[in-house]
C-alpha cells in the first residue's frame, strides 16, 4: 500500500513536476529581465540628463540654472535607486554588470552614494550661480562618479 502510494506520487511528480518547474523558471526569468530593463532605464535617463547638462554647462547652450537643478535632482534620485536595482541573481545574459558588483556589495553601494552626493552638490550649487562656468567643477564631479562606478562594476564595451 505504502509503496504503491509512493509510486503514485513519484509518477504525479514526474508528470506535473517538469511543467511546474518550467513555468516557475520562466516567471523568474521574465522578472529578472524586467529588473535589468528597469536599471537600464534609470541609467539611460541619467545619460540623457548628462548630455543636456554638458550642452548647457560646457558649451553654454541655452543655459538655464533652474533646468540644471531639475536635471541634477533627477540624477540624485536615480542614483539613489541604484542599490535596489541590482538584487542577487540579477546578473543575467545581456546585463553589462560585472560579477564584482555582487562580490563587493558594500563598496558598490558606497560608490552609488558618492554619485548621489555629487549630484546633490550640483543641484545645490546651481541655485547660487549665474554663469555656466561656475558649475563646471560640480558637473565634472558627477561625470567622474558615473565613470568610477562603471570602471569597477560595468563591463567595458
Ligand atoms: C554605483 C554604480 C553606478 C553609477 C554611480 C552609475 N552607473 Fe551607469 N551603470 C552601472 C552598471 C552596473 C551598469 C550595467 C547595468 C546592466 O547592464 O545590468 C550601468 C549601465 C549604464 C548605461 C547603459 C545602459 C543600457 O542601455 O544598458 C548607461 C548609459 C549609464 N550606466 C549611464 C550612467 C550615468 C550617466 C551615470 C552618472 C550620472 C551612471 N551611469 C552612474 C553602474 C553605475
Amino acid at each position: 500500500m505504502r509503496s504503491r502510494l509512493l509510486a503514485a506520487s513519484v509518477l504525479a511528480l514526474a508528470v506535473v513536476g517538469p511543467a511546474a518547474v518550467a513555468v516557475a523558471q520562466q516567471a523568474t526569468h521574465l522578472d529578472l529581465a524586467a529588473v535589468v530593463n528597469a536599471r537600464r532605464d534609470t541609467m539611460k535617463a541619467m545619460k540623457d540628463a548628462m548630455g543636456e547638462l554638458a550642452a548647457m554647462i560646457e558649451e553654454g547652450q541655452n543655459f538655464d540654472a533652474a533646468r540644471v537643478a531639475d536635471l541634477a535632482a533627477l540624477i540624485e534620485l536615480n542614483t539613489e535607486k541604484i542599490p535596489h536595482q541590482f538584487p542577487d541573481g540579477s546578473l543575467i545574459p545581456g546585463s553589462e554588470a560585472k560579477e564584482a558588483l555582487w562580490e563587493e556589495r558594500e563598496e558598490f553601494e558606497k560608490t552609488a552614494g558618492e554619485a548621489t552626493v555629487a549630484a546633490k552638490a550640483l543641484a545645490d550649487r546651481s541655485a547660487l550661480v549665474t554663469e555656466p562656468a561656475d558649475l563646471e567643477r560640480a558637473f565634472k564631479d558627477v561625470a567622474m562618479s558615473c565613470r568610477a562606478c562603471h570602471k569597477a562594476y560595468r563591463k567595458p564595451f
